[in-house]
């Protein structure tokens, strides 16, 4: 099988299906009549390569070749996947698939990005209705999974086992919508959300920040890993679907939103919803379930942390608010540098904490060394910094998901360039590991070996001096080997 696609319109979601196409390793040929479609694609094109291939931990195929044609006989040509993604307009996407089946091949599939038309609507009219379904995927097509593949009784088996290969192959998840409905099963979600949303700002009830937080600290990150009945499953507790749905049944009558045209709050309905709920989740229990979703968000949370967005950059600023409580630093004995708990997501299959995470905790000692000795953000803006050159890390004893640790710093050598520090991890008095770290001050600019700045040097010496003092810790320039 060639594998090639033909992408009829190139604009933001056009674009993003010709990159997951090509990091896909198939070959990409555009028709789009915008002079500016190679430059657009170009651009989503570079986002989509800086994203897309970390997700994997094994490397993405070959990337296909890209081409631009001036005509869409010539994009056609030998595809056997064709993504219409020309403006929602059903007269024009009528005409678009009125050309394709003069030039596209009678094998190939036609898939359509519409946000909101049936494949009925679609197939209207043309020679050959059944090699076109609707293909609707979600911005950055490259990163986000979900297609929702729409069908009618026209898609021969052939042509939907077909869709669901290609859109498998290329890391999607098809999900097969049987029963063909305007703006399919999510836009129906969004589409919700958006005039409820439109509806509080008009009132005056919330600002456009305010809703966004109100998605974003809360149900936002939950339903990004559990979705809508699964969440609710376990927010029903122990009695699970049922028990939510008797809970909150009566509030559909009440005028919690605008759209108050509801289902009837019937047993038939109750038990449809718990019954299906049951095949979905039935095999976790609710504990189970929990733990489950904590893992996640903890998982979700943590990521945020790192990109200080949305929920994540609520916990930065409780860490710096927390951190305002450290103790007071005695120089004359090993610094506290860390005082944590391990995360759920620190630990692996061994059911501990990884030995990655062991290094991770050494690098935000060493990081808080540095702050201490006044190599902090400010500093560092300033073209200042310290690289690790040498690390050694005896991984003395286990550690598990919430236990709390402490990390205590004692500086070996705080001359010139050289920084050499000697971790020691703890839970409680319980020695978990050590570690030695050769640490060279550089000039951020030239990236080379360069001398401190006057204050950063008086601290380092001051406080190496002073813990020339302790005992030599054991273990101190051990190498590895086979002990003796
Ligand atoms: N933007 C979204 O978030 C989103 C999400 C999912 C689905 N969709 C759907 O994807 C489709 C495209 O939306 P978009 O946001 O990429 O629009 P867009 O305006 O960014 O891109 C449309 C592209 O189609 C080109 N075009 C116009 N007529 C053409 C023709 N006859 N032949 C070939 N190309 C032609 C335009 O030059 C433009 O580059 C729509 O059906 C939309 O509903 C959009």
């Amino acid at each position: 099988m060639t594998k090639q696609a033909a992408i009829i319109g190139g604009g933001v979601i056009g674009g993003g299906w010709a990159a997951r196409f090509l990091l896909s390793g198939w070959d990409v040929r555009v028709f789009d009549p915008d002079p500016e479609a190679k430059r657009k694609i170009g651009e989503v094109l570079a986002n989509a390569r800086r994203s897309l291939p970390g997700l994997f931990e094994t490397a993405l195929p070959e990337e296909g070749s890209l081409s631009f044609h001036d005509t869409l006989e010539e994009a056609v040509s030998g595809a056997i996947w064709v993504q219409e993604s020309v403006p929602e307009r059903l007269d024009l996407k009528q005409k678009v698939y009125t050309s394709l089946m003069e030039h596209c091949a009678q094998s190939a599939v036609i898939g359509s990005s519409t946000s909101g038309f049936k494949p009925s609507e679609l197939q209207e009219g043309t020679a050959r209705p059944e090699q076109i379904v609707v293909a609707h995927p979600f911005n950055p097509v490259y990163l986000l999974p979900l297609a929702e593949l729409v069908t009618t009784e026209k898609n021969t088996p052939d042509v939907i086992a077909k869709a669901k290969e290609i859109l498998s192959a290329i890391g999607m998840h098809p999900l097969h919508v049987k029963k063909e409905i305007d703006a399919h099963i999510a836009d129906r979600f969004l589409e919700a959300v958006w005039r409820e949303a439109l509806w509080l700002v008009k009132d005056g009830i919330a600002t456009t920040e305010e809703i966004d937080d109100a998605i974003r600290y809360g149900f936002g990150i939950r339903w990004a890993q559990m979705g809508l009945f699964e969440t609710y499953r376990v927010a029903g507790g122990e009695a699970g679907m049922k028990h939510f749905m008797a809970q909150f049944g009566p509030a559909l009558q009440w005028p919690w939103t605008k759209l108050m045209d509801v289902p009837e709050f019937t047993d038939e309905l109750v038990d449809l919803i718990a019954g299906q709920s049951d095949a979905q989740s039935g095999h976790h229990s609710i504990r189970e379930l929990e733990r489950i979703r904590d893992n996640n968000l903890v998982a979700m949370m943590r990521a945020l942390k790192t990109q200080d967005w949305g929920a994540g950059a609520l916990l930065n600023a409780q860490d710096k608010h927390l951190g305002a409580n450290a103790p007071e630093i005695d120089e004359t004995r090993p610094i506290v540098t860390v005082r944590r708990a391990i995360p759920l997501d620190w630990t692996d299959y061994n059911g501990h904490m990884n030995e990655a995470r062991y290094l991770q905790a050494f690098c935000d000692a060493t990081d808080r060394l540095m702050e201490i000795i006044g190599c902090d953000a400010e500093y560092i803006s300033t073209g200042g910094s310290y690289f690790t050159a040498e690390t050694h890390i005896r991984h003395l004893d286990e550690v598990h998901a919430g236990a709390r640790i402490e990390v205590r710093t004692q500086v070996l050598l705080g001359e010139g360039k050289k920084m050499q520090l000697w971790h020691e991890m703890y839970e409680g008095e319980r020695l978990l590991a050590t570690g030695e770290h050769m640490l060279i001050h550089v000039d951020l600019e030239t990236r080379r070996p360069s001398i401190p700045g006057p204050s950063i040097k008086a601290n380092l010496t001051r406080i190496a001096t002073a813990h020339a003092n302790l005992s030599k810790p054991a273990g101190i320039g051990a190498s590895v080997g086979v002990r003796a």
